[in-house]
Order: C-alpha cells, then structure tokens, then sequence
C-alpha cells in the first residue's frame, strides 16, 4: 500500500504474537455458500481476495456441532471433511500472509427442527419460543421451533463442543478462533436477562448468566492457549429478542471476568447496531469496556473510513472490524489508504448460494488508479 502509515488505520499494532500491518478487520459474515454445511472451493478465492499481508480475518459463523446449525449451507466445523475443507482455504490466506481466526458459533433457538438431527427441537438456556422473525431479504419470515431447555447436567456436553471445534481450527490450520457469543445466538441466550429464565447456576444473577460463556471461555484456552482466543460480544443488542435490561453492566463484567483467562482479544458490537445491519443513533459507547479488557480491543458495527480513523487516533479501540463495506470491497485496506470511492454493497446477494455473484465479482481497483 502506497500511503501505508499516512493514517492510524493503517498504523501498525501487535496482537499477542501477531504482526498486523494494519487495523481494517474482516467482519466475521455469513454467506451461506458452504453447501451441505461443508466450506466449499470458492471461499478459497472470496477469503483471498480480503487477504493482506498483515490483515486479520475473521471467518463466517461456523458451527461447533450437529445441533448449531438455524441457517441454510452454513459451514461447520466438527467433521474431518469441514476441517478438511477450510484447509486449502486457509492456506490459501496464510500464502498471502493473512493472520485467519475461525469464529466458532452454536445458534441455540434461532433454529428449528428442520435444521436438527432426527427433527428435535432446538436447544437453549430456556423454552422461550421466538417469535417469526422477518428475514434479511425483508421478504422471507423465518419460523423457529419452540426450543428445548438445556438440563443442567447437560451443559458441559455443550461446552466441549466448543472446545473439540477449536482444536479442530487448530488442525484446519487458522491462527485462532473467535467465540460467537454475539447477537442473540446460544451464549447470548445464556447471557441476556429477556431470555434466560433458569433457576439453576446458569440463570439468575448476572454471574450465573455469564457462567455458560466463561466455561466456553475457559475450555477453549485450556485447549489452544490464550494467546489465540478472542470473543465477539453484543451487549447492547436486542437482535433475536435479545436484549438485557443492564447491557453496560453485562459488557463490563464480561471484560473485566477475561481478564482472568488472558485471551487474545475482546471483540465488541456498537451500541448503535440495533440488529447487525441497522444503525441508530445512540448514547452509549464502547470506551467503559475497552478501559476495562486489558487484551486487544476490536470494536465493530456501522463503521466508514473517517469513524475508523477517529476511533483509532482517540484510542477508543486497537482495531476496527468492517462487515458490509469488506463484503462489497475486497481491497478495502488499499481503497481506504488512498482514499478512493467504495464499491456498493448489494443486500440481495448477500445470503444467495450462488459461488459467484455478489460473493467474488465485486471489482477491485484498478492497478492504475
Ligand atoms: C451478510 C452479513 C452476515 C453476517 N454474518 C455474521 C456472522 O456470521 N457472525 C457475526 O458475528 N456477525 C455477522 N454479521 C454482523 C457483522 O459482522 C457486523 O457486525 C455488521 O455487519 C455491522 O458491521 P458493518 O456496519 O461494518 O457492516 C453479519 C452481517 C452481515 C451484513
């Protein structure tokens, strides 16, 4: 990059053991390409043409487990041929000297039985039902299978799941993985007050809501080691009918209780992203969080260039994690560096199966520019 160092972006910044070039994060974003929930062939191109030498990347949501599943051809990683299949995809990333976490994801109630070995029901912290949910096109209504409240005793199964798919992330090769414990899905189900309803050690006080999430937490170091472990969070949201009633006290606890494990990174959700595409105007920040986590800080949502710079130089965040406008451009750092004009994001195409269009046909720059 011609103007690399010209803006705090594109400033250098050690994460851990990582040497990362730069500050433009890729978004961890489902495309549902990945057919029979297997990674396919063209994420090798779509994950490489986001590569940098230096970049970080942070792969779509992938499932832990046969039950993790609420989406169509989502990619998993808890067979021998999905860690096969995102082999050559990350190598085709580690060529270009991407550093690749794998985000590792269990949808708990954001499901139904259709998605779910022998057709049961899906599994959560509680028998809450959600709601029909619109679907991202703005067309499609998604229908949710009551789901099935954890016992107890069960929970550890669940845990291990996480932990066997971050050893399995570890033998597909990527430098890390990224627990999802953002935007409604099963450890948010644990964590927010308007859907858990347990009376166990798991349900009730904000410790035990948090409980779930810091097992996982403390699993999947044990297993890989801290130094390659980092959490997405979204305190504030309400996505899937699931809000808390003290989302800063929840942001806080969660980051001050990592600190105990030493993970890599803390990755948090703006505030002002309702649901993850939509954006208002909010009071609330990140700051009180990103004081209080003492790893790498990656905050994410509604982000353009000059939000990015700002929250750079005012040292609100270490790294800026960019979903819609990467999705669009794939030479984003390089765009952002010379400050040239975006390519539009296309909303229909994000969730197509097509291997193609709107997935590796947005254009780059040309070399001249
Ligand atoms: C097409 C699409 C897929 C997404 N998939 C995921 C996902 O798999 N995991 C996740 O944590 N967030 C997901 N998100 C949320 C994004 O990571 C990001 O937080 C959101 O788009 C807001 O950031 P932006 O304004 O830069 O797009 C998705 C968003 C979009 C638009």
């Amino acid at each position: 990059m011609t103007g690399e160092g010209s803006i705090p972006l594109l400033t250098p910044y050690q994460m851990g053991k990582f040497q990362l070039s730069h500050r433009i994060v890729l978004a961890p974003l489902t495309r549902q390409r990945s057919y029979g929930n297997v990674p396919q062939p063209h994420a090798i191109l779509y994950y490489s043409q986001r590569t940098t030498k230096g970049g970080l990347l942070i792969t779509e949501a992938t499932g832990v487990s046969d039950t993790a599943q609420g989406y169509p051809h989502t990619p998993g990683i808890w067979t021998k041929e999905q860690v096969e299949a995102w082999k050559p995809i990350v190598d085709a990333v580690h060529a270009k000297g991407g550093i690749f976490f794998c985000q590792i994801w269990h949808v708990g109630r954001v499901s139904n039985s259709g998605f779910q070995p022998n057709g049961r029901p899906p599994i959560s912290s509680t028998n809450k039902a959600l709601t029909p949910q619109i679907r991202s096109n703005g067309i499609d209504v998604a229908e949710f299978t009551p789901p099935r409240r954890l016992r107890t005793e069960e929970i550890p199964q669940i845990v291990n799941d996480f932990r066997v798919a971050a050893r399995n992330a570890m033998e597909a090769g990527f430098d890390g993985v990224e627990i999802h414990g953002a935007h409604g899905y099963l450890i948010d189900q644990f964590m927010k007050d308007q859907v858990n309803d347990r009376t166990d050690q798991y349900g009730g006080s904000l410790e035990n809501r948090c409980r779930f999430a810091l097992e996982i937490v403390e699993a999947v170091v044990n297993e890989i080691g801290a130094d390659r472990v980092g959490i997405r969070m979204s305190p504030f949201a309400n996505y899937m009918e699931s809000g808390d009633s003290d989302p800063k006290a929840l942001g806080l606890y969660m980051a001050e209780s990592l600190n105990k494990y030493g993970i890599l990174y803390c990755h948090m959700v703006e505030p002002r992203m309702k649901t993850v595409g939509e954006k208002s105007e909010c009071p609330h920040n990140l700051v009180p969080m990103r004081k209080a986590f003492k790893g790498t800080f990656i905050s994410a949502g509604g982000y353009d260039r000059e939000d990015g710079i700002k929250a750079v130089a005012e040292n609100r965040t270490d790294l800026v994690c960019y979903g819609r406008l990467f999705l669009a451009n794939p030479d984003l750092p390089r765009r952002f560096d010379l400050n040239k004009p975006l390519n539009k994001y296309i909303r229909e195409t994000f969730y197509i199966p097509d291997p193609v269009i709107g997935y590796t046909d947005y254009p780059f720059l040309e070399e001249d520019n």
